[in-house]
């Protein structure tokens, strides 16, 4: 069992950069044109544009071809390409294009990495309303170029009237239908808090500034693209259930297809409210009022004091090292810094380097490891104001010590022969990522969500935004599996106004105390060994950005006792030898994560941007 320690140093240890040295990314691909070909005729064409006569047609179209030149030469490209995305100054990674290109031109306007993530938050809750979100909660990990580090927990949070039982049944079983749809599913949103508080405190920009490009959005449309026309199709049986969800999202009672318009006034007006009175002008007046009008027509919980009370909650980051990098993430209520920087020291003890991407040997020690994390994440993980989480002995050396003694590197341990660990009681006590990089090297890793797609389904009539259903993210009976399959105990019951569990893992990794990688996902329960995954390229396999985040990847969770891979990823060889070692190996339905990525190398001040092939997000850098 174990082999001998292997440690290396993460000063030494990268050489990605120079191999991409040659890769500066003009993307000129179709949708990107138009996308942006689109916004500058609306642009044109806009009433209040100074060219009106039909003499000046010339005028208008030389404009457009000067729209186009500008689109081809800058630095803007999507998941197509096969290397990283180069810009010297700032950059911002999301899943959408768009909101991409709102938080670069808040850098390009002189806004710090806050102002360019609060705009581009604001920004995908307009453009990927099936994950961007003002419904929802999510977490910020920032790291200030003068050293300060710091983390936003604005993840939503029980109404006061939830009840421990409120998914179960009279006989006593878990109702999945009530905790991952409808009324019931909906936690208190956190995302406005969260954003606002981070404005005000780290950014350097007035609302106005960051909330205006978002309200644009919503009050003049903007082009469906095949993402999101992909998406609502699948989603709209679940739409039809909900008079508000079709008023905003159906297009004379159809789903939205690709290239058409989706204004969405109601919306504009909310975020209207939000500019004017703040956080007041979402947890109170008017917009709240609609969100409770819209809990009463089915029976949900939150209530205008549930609104009223909601708190965004400013905490520091958890904090780890890796083969002498930095690792600083985020701490419960979401189990994802602890669990990814638990992984790492299991992990650092191996020479991954020398084992070798994808053989069978860097898996299995991957999936051993993940296995006892994932078993410790469900006894000891939960919000730490309700429950003792033990964050400094999970975040161990010591600890990861007595755990990594379990691993058998040559052959499976069961999962039920794997428990979590001992620790004394009461130690001292679909989702989007973005990732902002700005001039001065300050640092934004931002993960948020409504949970599944477009979250419970239920627009807040009038409000025009979706609510999450992040209620299943408790365990609504300990033992019984969320819609992810993770398994929880009393750590993560449901109490009235506690934070359900969360696997967002939003990281920055720091390299000569200055930052690295800033990386997070999506992905439910993968998210963790997602992010894992993408350092572990990094900085074990030299792979550069792009090729980190394309690879291919895996996932253990501990139960189902199941060794997941992504189609195509192991070659039948490897599972061969897999299953030998005693894995049971099964392919996912669909592919795992979608990372948004920027490593910055301080050698020669380069950033490079890495958007996920998996989804539709862009880079965007200048
Ligand atoms: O907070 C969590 O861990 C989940 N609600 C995340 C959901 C998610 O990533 C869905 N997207 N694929």
């Amino acid at each position: 069992m174990g082999d001998a320690p292997f440690l290396d140093n993460c000063i030494g240890i990268n050489r990605t950069i120079g191999r991409n040295n040659a890769s500066h990314e003009k993307s000129n691909s179709l949708a990107q044109i138009t996308v942006l070909l689109w916004i500058g005729q609306r642009l044109i064409t806009k009433p209040s544009f100074p060219i009106t006569s039909r003499k000046n047609s010339m005028i208008r179209s030389s404009l457009m071809y000067f729209f186009s030149a500008i689109v081809c030469l800058s630095s803007f490209a999507s998941s197509s390409s096969k290397r990283p995305v180069q810009a010297k100054h700032g950059m911002v990674v999301s899943a959408e294009k768009i909101a991409s290109s709102v938080g670069l031109e808040i850098l390009k306007e002189g806004g710090n990495a806050v102002d360019a993530a609060v705009a581009t938050g604001f920004a995908l809750a307009v453009t990927f309303p099936q994950a961007g979100n003002i419904g929802g909660g999510g977490y910020m990990v920032i790291r200030m170029a003068d050293g300060r580090t710091t983390s936003f927990d604005y993840r939503e949070q029980a109404p006061a009237k939830a009840t421990r039982d409120m998914f179960l049944d009279v006989n006593g079983h878990f109702l999945s239908s009530k905790s991952e749809q409808g009324y019931l599913s909906a936690g208190v949103p956190g995302s406005v808090a969260g954003m606002l508080d981070a404005l005000e405190k780290y950014g350097t920009m007035k609302r106005d500034q960051v909330l205006t490009p978002a309200i644009r959005l919503a009050e003049k449309g903007f082009p469906v693209g095949a993402g999101l026309a992909k998406v609502m199709n699948e989603k709209w049986r679940e739409f039809k259930l909900y008079s508000s969800t079709m008023k905003a999202f159906a297009r004379k009672g159809k789903p939205y297809r690709r290239g058409d318009t989706l204004i969405q006034k109601e919306l504009a007006e909310t975020l209207k409210r939000i500019l004017k009175d703040g956080k007041d002008g979402f947890y109170q007046g008017k917009t709240a009022e609609l969100l409770v009008k819209e809990m009463k027509k089915g029976g949900g919980l939150i209530s205008q004091e549930d609104l009223k009370a909601y708190q965004a909650l400013e905490k520091p980051v958890v904090e780890g090292t890796y083969r002498g990098c930095d690792i600083i993430s985020m701490g419960p209520s979401s189990s994802g810094g602890v669990v990814l920087i638990h992984l790492l020291n299991l992990l650092e003890r191996y020479d991954i380097a020398t084992s070798g991407f994808g053989t069978p040997r860097t898996i299995s020690l991957m999936a051993e490891a993940m296995k006892l994390a994932y078993a410790d994440r469900a006894e000891f993980l939960g919000d730490a104001g309700f429950y003792p989480v033990p964050v400094k002995k999970l975040l161990s050396k010591e600890y990861a010590d007595g755990r990594a003694a379990l691993i058998d590197t040559v052959r499976a341990t069961p999962s039920t022969e794997i428990s979590h660990g001992t620790i004394p009681p009461h130690e001292e006590t679909e989702t989007t990522h973005y990732s902002v990089v700005d001039k001065w090297r300050n640092a934004v890793s931002t993960t948020t969500t409504i949970n599944s797609w477009f979250g419970s389904g239920i627009v807040v009539g009038g409000a025009g935004f979706f609510l999450n259903n992040e209620m299943d993210d408790f365990s609504g009976k300990p033992g019984t599996p969320n819609q992810y399959g993770l398994l929880g105990g009393e750590a993560n019951s449901i109490q009235p106004n506690k934070r359900m569990l969360s696997a967002m893992t939003p990281t920055i990794v720091l390299k000569d105390n200055q930052p690295y990688l800033v990386v997070g996902s999506p992905g439910g329960s993968t998210i963790i060994t997602t992010v894992l995954q993408v350092v572990l390229n990094v900085i074990d396999h030299k792979m550069n950005v792009k090729e980190a985040v394309d690879a291919k990847r895996i996932h253990h969770q501990w139960y189902p006792d199941t060794l997941f891979f992504e189609h195509k990823s192991l070659s039948k060889k490897v599972a061969k030898s897999l299953r030998k070692r005693g894995y049971n190996v099964a392919e996912r339905t669909g592919s795992q994560g979608r990372v948004e990525a920027i490593l910055v190398d301080r050698k020669n001040g380069i950033l490079y941007g890495a958007t996920d092939p998996r989804g539709h997000g862009a880079v965007a850098g200048y």
